[in-house]
């Protein structure tokens, strides 16, 4: 599968560091503002690498990127997005090599953008970035554009900002158990519930739900899900989490983002939990359907029960097993030679 070049283009979204999507085609530094047709061949990619028919899902391997290098730089912690995008690399057949800010020589007072020329001077065909601040991978993808200019930059989440692959992973479990799998989001209301001011994870998810013409409403108390979202992520806003839940298709949570401050916001967990956590007697009142999600990692008894995350409905862990195929998807269809050569 191959991702054309003017769509890769324009995989820059809007903002924050964006401008790289300009000068440097072809990396993937944000989904907002990409259009539908844009979205599709990415979702379908990954969408054809992933197998629903075991327990968990799993990734098709593949031979694909056979001899191609993938690296990944980490400045912030994770688990499941820097495993998982290492995983896909090598189900693919490519090489994967992993760098955190803590163990590199980041920690002897190297600048970022010199250890990214290091790693693509090692010949990677692709960085994927994880950083706190917002824009950096468009940083990233602008200081190799001279030393390694055939080196792909992948946004692994940065800062407030955008989050692409979390949003394709998260796509895919829609569209496979709510009998989606074109695509077609149409009628479907997704309740993003938490921080939404200060998680990337609504910004890039609600760009695509919406692309795919979900409806999107974003709940929490006045701090953490300002009404100034309505505009920024085009969702509608709501304070009242009790009203909205009957009609819910999808209930996403989102983790309080501590290290962005939304902590002070969030007021005591007593009184958040009395608004906004899914909790068991709030879940007993969703649509039979109606499916649980969160990006994790989840914080136990704040924003989600233990009984409703490990529930049949809640998809937690589905959404780390496609986000290996929603992955692989995207390196394939940035990197595999079949989708290079149509980049001319
Ligand atoms: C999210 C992130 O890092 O933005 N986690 C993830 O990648 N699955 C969500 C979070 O940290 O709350």
């Amino acid at each position: 599968m191959t991702l054309p070049a003017q769509q890769a283009q324009h995989a820059g979204g809007d903002g924050a560091g964006n401008g790289a999507g300009e000068s440097a085609p072809r990396h993937l530094l944000g989904v907002r503002g990409l259009p539908r047709e844009t979205i599709l061949p990415l979702l379908h990619a990954g969408g054809a690498a992933l197998d629903t028919s075991t327990i968990p899902w799993r990734t098709r391997s593949s031979s694909a990127l056979l001899g191609k290098r993938v690296a990944t730089l980490f400045l912030e912690d994770s688990t499941r997005t820097r495993a998982s995008f290492t995983l896909a690399a090598r189900t693919q057949g490519a090489d994967a090599l992993d760098v955190s800010a803590a163990a590199s020589s980041i920690s002897k007072g190297e600048s970022v953008t010199d250890t990214a020329r290091v790693i693509a001077s090692m010949g990677a065909d692709a960085l994927v970035v994880r950083s706190g601040s917002p824009g950096m991978p468009g940083v990233l993808a602008r200081a190799l554009a001279e030393v390694a200019p055939d080196c792909l930059v992948v946004n692994a989440g940065d800062g407030r900002h955008e989050h692409p692959t979390q949003a394709l992973g998260d796509a895919l479990v829609i569209a496979n158990t709510l009998g989606r799998e074109g695509f077609g989001f149409e009628g479907l209301r997704v309740l993003i519930v938490g921080d939404g001011r200060n998680s990337r994870v609504p910004r890039a998810n609600s760009a695509f739900l919406r692309a795919l013409c979900a409806e999107v409403v974003a709940i929490g108390p006045t701090l953490l899900a300002p009404a100034s979202l309505e505009n920024a992520l085009g969702v509608r806003v709501s304070r009242d989490l009790d009203a909205e839940l009957e009609q819910a298709d999808v209930v996403m949570l989102l983790r309080i983002q501590r290290e962005r401050g939304g902590g002070r916001l969030m007021g005591s967990v007593r009184d958040y939990r009395l608004g906004y956590a899914l909790t068991g007697a709030r879940a007993e009142r969703l649509k039979p359907g109606a499916i649980v999600m969160h990006p994790g990692p989840v914080n136990r008894g704040v924003e989600i029960d233990p009984g409703v995350a490990d529930a049949p409905r809640s998809m937690i862990l589905h959404q780390v097993s496609a986000g290996v195929a929603a992955r692989a998807g995207v390196l394939r269809a940035m990197l595999a030679d079949d989708a290079r050569a149509g980049h001319g």
